[in-house]
């Protein structure tokens, strides 16, 4: 008679990774006003999380808080010490070479090579020794993802760095920046104002609004593959960012035709 073997539940449940990013009751005021209210937010190591919200509902300060570059008042931020950030400019030192630019900050080695691997996998190697201000809006923001890069960031933030690019461009962009986050696998916390990026690229949306989070969605539908579920998914997030969906989304905005 075969003898039923028990494996204890845990033994078999894959452990949770420790998050990469932890705040608790996180909260940031400037002077009078609360911009982030009492947040929680955990991202794990190697997810792609995006953050919509209206202008003014504190995407940037919170991002600027994992970033470091903010005063975090004394509360308990836990981030990786290896973390690079993209702003919506690319904010090259014009008086530096591309490659000087993207090896800013390297110490010891050979700062040109990392730079020259890093200027390749954005396609602009061969703008190396280019000046910022000889680059397109597009090339720029790929440089500006090389700097990141060539840091090998655990954690990257990225505030709405496709913004100030056209259609065309930003779609390339997103191509490129799921090749690049699928190579080195950081996490990835995307600011963004656009409902369709967010869903393209995330493995979750988080959306703020007043300084807290207050919609969660986490899709499972492998990228490219999410057809089935963009239309509910676009409904409840625009409504989670005070847009009503009718016939026409923007038909409340713009007035409707009589
Ligand atoms: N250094 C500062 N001093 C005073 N107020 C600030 C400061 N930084 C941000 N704020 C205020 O905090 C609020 C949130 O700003 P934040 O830049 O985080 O918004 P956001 O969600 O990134 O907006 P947007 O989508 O327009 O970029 C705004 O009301 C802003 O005026
Ligand atoms: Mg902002």
């Amino acid at each position: 008679m075969s003898e039923v073997l028990r494996i204890p539940l845990a033994a078999v449940a894959k452990p949770r990774p420790e998050p990469v990013v932890r705040l608790s009751k996180f909260t940031r005021s400037f002077g009078e006003t609360r911009v982030i209210e009492s947040l929680d937010l955990e991202i794990a190591p190697g997810e792609f999380v995006a953050l919509l919200g209206r202008s003014g509902s504190g995407k940037t300060t919170l991002l600027r808080t994992l970033a470091g570059l903010d005063d975090t008042q004394g509360q308990d931020v836990r981030v990786p010490p290896s973390r690079a950030t993209v702003f919506q400019d690319a904010r090259l030192l014009p008086w530096k070479k591309v490659w000087q630019n993207v090896a800013l900050g390297l110490r010891g080695g050979t700062p040109r090579h990392h730079a020259e691997q890093a200027l390749h996998e954005v396609g602009l190697d061969h703008r190396l020794d280019a000046w910022p201000l000889t680059l397109s809006g597009g090339e720029a923001q790929r440089a500006a993802l090389a700097r990141a890069l060539v840091r090998k960031p655990d954690l990257l933030l990225l505030d709405e760095p496709f913004a100030a690019l056209d259609a065309l461009t930003r779609i390339k962009m997103h191509a490129l920046v799921l090749a690049l986050w699928r190579a080195h696998q950081p996490a990835v916390l995307l600011v963004t104002h656009d409902v369709e990026e967010a869903m393209a690229l995330a493995d979750r949306i988080l959306v703020l609004d007043k300084g807290q989070i207050a919609a969660e969605e986490r899709i499972t539908a492998v990228r490219g593959h999410r057809s089935g579920v963009v239309r509910t998914l676009r409904a409840k997030l625009l409504g989670h960012l005070g847009l009503e969906v009718g016939d026409g989304v923007y038909a409340d905005l713009i007035g409707r035709e009589q």
